[in-house]
């Protein structure tokens, strides 16, 4: 089967809304390369949506999953527990930036961690408002579209969508919105859709993810932990994208002198593996009634033990102090690029979450010289994703682990793309 044949049977077999990014095929896959179908190589800096910070088949994480398949693959941790799901979430306690006592519970995917911490602090605050923001995204359930902040294409046709949801304004140097802008955006919330008294949590992403690699300043950070404090609302960290190391920090909301009371993960926790969580304070974690959460896959052995070896592979190979190495070293060729090329209006990093963003010649967001780069790139077997409300930035999501030299090259050819 070559990659043309496979796109005709897509196409006739599986509905346009599965939107498919590449006309080539997977055969397989070690670390940061791919192979297709037809032989070709590309080097991945997608990482199948920021998945694979430790690449992919990393021989620890494959290891970790063929001994658990010896064992059993499945019982439902809530009908038959076992000890690897209990020991999981003991680590993850460990090292999340809660306050305090933390527990934590698996689900299997980014969209089921949101719906779930809304589910416990609406249990915990006994309120039903959510604020969000514009610009980010939390999933395509229900509730996750109602809380992301991006109408096309994920809502469209879609609605209605749950009530009590609330977007404010993420703050956003490049477009002339401050800090004190997204503060005064929540307080007019407060005195035109709901009294901040029925708001139950504030949802953001440290970095928006889609929404195109905006870090959020500390001083916002700061100021929605203590506008929570003052009104007695949760602060719900989206974790799901910016998680386990990319950052340069196993969570993201380490760079911030603020600790949220839920966390929300899932993408890199698993090397691949469909698994996802909510950590918190303790008590938070432990106001939905027994029953209340769960799933049958949530916390599936075979996820479970591949997230062990993502811990240890993370600890090992000091992926952490890797990601802020390579970002950096990202960011200065880009910044190398800029001097050459007008169109690029914004470089943006925090680790290696690192983003660049493309205006016209008019100043204006430019799709169009996105997808060029990105086009020019693939050419030379470079695989780059593109994210933004205007779908003009290209961020960089490589494994983590990927060589050295295979990063140079990369390099390489970005330079190359960004230069025509
Ligand atoms: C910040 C954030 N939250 C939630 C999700 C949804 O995760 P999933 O696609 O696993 O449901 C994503 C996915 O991209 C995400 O980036």
């Amino acid at each position: 089967m070559n990659n043309a044949e496979l796109n005709q049977r897509r196409q006739d077999a599986t509905p346009r809304g599965v939107g498919v990014m590449c006309g080539f095929y997977a055969e397989r896959a070690e670390n940061a390369t791919l192979w297709d179908v037809e032989g070709n190589e590309v080097i991945d800096f997608a990482s199948g949506i920021a998945v694979l910070n430790t690449g992919h088949r990393h021989p620890k994480v494959i290891a970790a999953i063929e001994k658990q398949l010896q064992a059993f693959t499945h019982t439902a941790y809530q009908i038959v527990p076992y000890e690897s799901y209990v020991s999981l979430a003991e680590r993850i306690n460990q090292r999340a930036p809660i306050a305090g006592p933390c527990k934590t519970a698996f689900f299997t995917t980014g969209a089921e961690a949101v719906e779930n911490a809304v589910k416990i602090a609406r249990a915990h605050t006994g309120r039903p408002g959510l604020i969000t923001f514009g610009g980010g995204f939390h999933g395509r359930t229900y509730m996750t579209m109602a809380l992301t902040g991006k109408v096309a294409p994920y809502k469209l046709g879609f609605g209605p969508f749950p009530g009590s949801v609330f977007h404010g304004q993420y703050p956003n140097a490049l477009y002339g919105v401050s800090t004190e802008d997204a503060m005064n955006s929540l307080e007019r919330i407060f005195k035109a859709d709901i009294d901040p008294k029925q708001v139950a949590a504030i949802v953001l992403e440290p970095v928006q993810g889609e929404g195109g690699f905006n870090v959020a300043p500390a001083d916002f950070m700061q100021a929605l932990r203590a506008l929570c404090d003052r009104h007695g609302m949760l602060l719900i960290a989206d974790e799901v994208q910016t998680g386990f190391a990319r950052t340069g920090k196993l969570f993201a909301m380490e760079h911030y002198g603020v600790k949220p009371d839920l966390i929300t993960m899932a993408k890199s926790l698993a090397g691949g593996m469909p698994l996802s969580a909510v950590a918190g304070r303790a008590e938070v974690m432990d106001a939905p009634a027994p029953g209340g959460l769960g799933g049958t896959y949530a916390g599936n052995p075979l996820a479970v033990a591949a997230a062990h070896a993502v811990l240890d592979v993370i600890e090992e190979e000091q992926l952490c102090q890797r990601a802020q190495r390579l970002g950096q070293h990202l960011v200065e060729v880009l910044q190398q690029a800029r001097k050459t090329s007008p169109a690029i209006a914004d470089i943006r990093a925090q680790g290696s979450m690192v983003a660049v963003e493309f205006n016209d010649p008019a100043g204006k967001p430019s799709a169009e010289i996105t997808r060029q780069v990105q086009q020019k790139a693939l050419e030379e077997g470079l695989l780059l994703l593109s994210c933004g409300v205007n779908g003009n930035v290209i961020r960089f999501l490589y494994p983590l682990t990927i060589p050295e030299d295979q990063f140079t090259k990369a390099l390489g050819i970005l330079s190359r793309a960004l230069a025509q």
